[in-house]
């Protein structure tokens, strides 16, 4: 791999000796090179037929399937959207996306989205699922597959389908241990080429799992996928709280509309005893719901089932279909659904796993 990227390098000083000056980063992973440039915001159109000349350049190498050029500015890092998004072509025939966030890592965004995209299936539309986090991808092992995406015959990447959703992850691109150690407009990049490079066909809805925080390559992602709206994951504790409002603020600043928030780690009731604790506190993320004005779509318990469920890669929804946890994910869909302006289909798909 360091060969072609020092190959890469090498035909960029042959097309002009000053691009690889400009270089910020490049990774080549899986025959894909991925490369961001430092660009000048004030000579963006210059900038765009480079970058359009350097991915067809490199896209000759062998062994190299595709390229992905991110311009990326220092003095403005949501520049990313002054740079014409050639038309999300693989998101053309999806009717809503929808993003599953939170600014903290670690509440439940993973284990909601896959849970949520399928409770939503149910319902009788077709759904895609996005791993934004790229950093730590966790569909892969929340499905319980890692088989590698074909590609179809126009060259395009095509989505793993299980449990019938289509799936992206770069999980699914680079092997489980391998560190992605990329830099944010890398990131933004992967992204890109998840949104652009995946054929995703006509889906009613693509959600997206998007990755912890609220920093610059968030609030990118956020302005990069046309989104209809983002739900919000948070546990009833204040730090968890803290930083879902960041979240929102996040969400409200690119003007995605805030379809509500899910309280997830609500209550545990201790299957010996029976008695209901409050691990993270109590109807938190509701009160703050309240505060900002936004939905309270609903509250998920603290469920040994649904981690266990969740780290066998069989997601309750269609393992456990009689838990109070799938009971509550499916009203959380139709209340999702109907706020984009969606009633349910009446042709329910069948799926269960034994
Ligand atoms: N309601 C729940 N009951 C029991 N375990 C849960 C619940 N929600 C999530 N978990 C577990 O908590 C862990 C974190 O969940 P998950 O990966 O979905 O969070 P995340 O917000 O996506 O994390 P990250 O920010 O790292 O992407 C997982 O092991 C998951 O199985
Ligand atoms: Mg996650």
């Amino acid at each position: 791999m360091s060969d072609i990227k020092t190959l890469a390098i090498e035909k960029l000083n042959e097309l002009n000796p000053e691009y690889p000056e400009l270089i910020e980063d490049i990774v080549v992973a899986n025959k894909k090179i991925y490369l961001s440039l430092k660009t000048d915001k004030a000579k963006v159109d210059k900038f765009t037929k480079i970058k359009l000349q350097i991915e067809k350049e490199l896209a000759a190498i062998d062994g190299i399937d595709s390229v992905s050029v991110s311009l990326t500015s220092h003095s403005d890092a949501i520049q990313a959207k002054a740079i014409p998004q050639e038309n999300a072509s693989g998101v053309s025939e999806v009717r809503n996306i929808i993003s599953v966030a939170s600014g903290k890592g670690g509440v439940g965004k993973s284990t909601t989205s896959i849970n949520l995209a399928i409770a939503i299936n149910q319902l009788g539309f077709s759904v895609g699922l996005l791993d934004a986090d790229v950093y730590g991808p966790s569909i892969p092992k929340l499905v319980g597959d890692r088989q590698k995406p074909k590609k179809s015959k126009a060259g395009k990447i095509l989505p793993i389908k299980k449990y019938n959703i289509s799936l992206m992850s770069i999980g699914f691109l680079v092997p489980e241990d391998s560190p992605m150690i990329w830099r944010g407009p890398m990131v933004i990049s992967a992204v890109n080429q998840m949104l652009n490079d995946v054929e995703w066909g006509k889906l009613d809805y693509l959600v997206v799992d998007m990755p912890p925080g609220t920093g610059d390559v968030q609030l990118t992602m956020a302005q990069r996928v046309p989104m209809s709206g983002a739900v919000i994951v948070s546990t009833p504790q204040d730090l968890a709280l803290i930083d879902a409002r960041k979240g929102i603020e996040m969400f409200k600043k690119v003007n995605i509309p805030i379809l509500g928030i899910i309280e997830n780690m609500s209550t545990f009731i201790c299957p010996n005893c029976k008695n209901e604790s409050h691990i993270f506190g109590f109807e938190g993320a509701k009160l703050e719901a309240n505060n900002q004005k936004v939905d309270f779509l609903g509250d998920i318990p603290l469920e040994i089932d649904l981690r266990e469920c969740s780290d066998n890669g069989k997601p309750i929804i269609l393992s456990k279909t009689d838990s109070v946890v799938s009971k509550k994910f499916l009203e959380i869909a139709k209340s999702v659904t109907k706020k984009v302006g969606d009633e349910s289909s009446s042709s329910k798909p069948n799926i269960i796993i034994n």
